[in-house]
């Protein structure tokens, strides 16, 4: 398949998962606003939109602005998340004809289009392509609101498949330079370039992601409630609104696990990854099993580099695109699949599950790496820099394939748990 065709497949693909996501909520339910850390649905549909317009037909095409004001609305920096709903929102309707105009006129300039260097916004079809990731990441986001949305949202879908004894619980890194980062992946953003060599000494990380049964142990042997495992901030924070298990937790009379699941109540079940849990949290339970969490080049390293090669992979698995073998992304299962479900995604040092199922906190603060420069918008990465975010690596279930690679960089705030989040373990050997 040429680049241009790859290309405009993508955009479809993106455009067919944001209409299905959206399409059994019922239209109010698209303009109110289901958490105030969330946009309503709508702002992210036609935000997706907005951003697509000024990159691909007014920076891109040189087209004029269809409707100027609507930029003001769109704009994710103007408006806070819990704003959203006072602005003059385009209705369902109106988003909907307004994102398939601008779509219908990307896909006709697409055609004319050279996607040819020395524009690098062009090369490798760059601009495109972050478009494209752009909405696969509001499709996330989008996905996070329907979870955190009072009501049952339809997500029947066949079960992932079952879990598997891991071997070893950990493994051991030794000491060595790896490479961090790509200057080759086409698609990649600003904050993953450029690739640099990092010498990391030995350490020991976890083959899998923290379950749900060992969160359980960590609950019951009552580190909630022992200051000694969190750091200060965490301990204040899980203080001030009592945190006593993950979001979406129940605890039925006779001690019992349920949790909500788009709506919907089941047991929790044991042998998936904890998720939804927030940094601090994470840390803790870290602490109290004697570890800490991995840093970002610590799970960059056990995801994708080939210590026999000596070579970085673009996935735990090998350089080959994912597929329902090795990963679980996109919404295939509507959940994170159980621990040891994808021996086909190990990686070459053992460690399974790092792309796909949950996102993994790192101990990590969002930081640029040497030498990089932001491009081509500050806004993407330029500004979150060295802030109060701490980065998450590998993707979740809800994550789309186009937007996930052992280089991908996410970053949050430390009691954000929303967001489709778990962690594995590590330690310096
Ligand atoms: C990279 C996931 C933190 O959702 O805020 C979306 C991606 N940037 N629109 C976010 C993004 C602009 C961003 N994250
Ligand atoms: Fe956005």
């Amino acid at each position: 398949m040429d680049l241009k065709e790859h290309t405009a497949r993508q955009l479809e693909e993106a455009r067919r998962r944001s209409l299905d996501l959206l399409d059994p909520v019922p239209q109010d339910d698209l303009m109110t606003q289901h958490s105030v850390l969330m946009s309503p649905l709508v702002w992210d549909l036609a935000h997706v939109g907005n951003y697509e317009e000024i990159w691909l037909l007014r920076t891109i095409a040189g087209l004029p602005a269809k409707a100027p004001q609507l930029d003001d609305v769109y704009d994710a920096f103007r408006h806070a998340r819990h704003d959203r709903t006072r602005l003059r929102l385009l209705d369902p309707q109106q988003s909907r004809s307004y994102i398939g105009e601008i779509r219908g006129r990307v896909l006709d300039t697409l055609e004319d289009i050279e996607l040819d260097p020395p524009n690098p916004l062009l090369k490798d079809a760059y601009v495109y392509g972050m478009v494209i990731q752009h909405e696969q990441q509001h499709d996330e986001t989008m996905l996070a609101t329907l979870q955190l949305r009072d009501g049952d949202y339809p997500c029947v879908q066949p079960p992932p498949p079952a879990g598997r004894t891991v071997p070893r619980p950990e493994v051991l890194v030794p000491a060595g330079e790896f490479i961090m980062g790509t200057d080759t992946e086409p698609w990649a953003f600003d904050n993953e370039r450029p690739a640099h060599r990092v010498y990391l000494p030995a350490y020991w990380i976890d083959t899998a992601p923290v379950s749900n049964r060992r969160y359980i142990d960590f609950i019951e042997a009552g580190g909630y409630a022992d200051s000694r495992w969190w750091s200060e901030r965490g301990w204040s924070w899980r203080s001030e609104q009592s945190l006593e298990h993950p979001q979406f937790w129940f605890h039925d009379t006779d001690g019992s696990w349920f949790r909500t699941r788009f709506g919907r109540r089941e047991p929790l079940p044991l042998a998936e990854p904890v998720q939804h849990v927030c940094f601090f949290e994470a840390e803790a339970f870290a602490a109290w099993a004697g570890k800490r969490l991995p840093t970002e080049a610590e799970w960059e390293k056990a995801a994708s580099w080939d210590p026999k090669a000596g070579l970085k992979r673009r996935y735990p698995w090998g350089d080959g695109d994912p597929h329902a073998g090795v990963a679980n992304l996109e919404q295939r299962h509507f959940r994170p699949a159980e621990i040891g479900a994808y021996p086909g995604g190990v990686s070459p040092y053992g460690c399974h599950q790092m792309v796909g199922d949950v996102w993994e906190w790192t101990s990590s603060g969002f930081d640029a790496y040497p030498g990089t420069e932001w491009f081509p918008y500050r806004e993407y990465s330029d500004v979150f820099y060295g802030k109060d975010y701490k980065v998450l690596r590998g993707g979740s279930w809800a994550t789309h394939p186009s937007a996930i690679r052992a280089t991908f960089r996410n970053w949050d705030h430390p009691v954000r748990r929303q967001i489709f989040s778990g962690f594995r373990c590590a330690r310096s050997a």
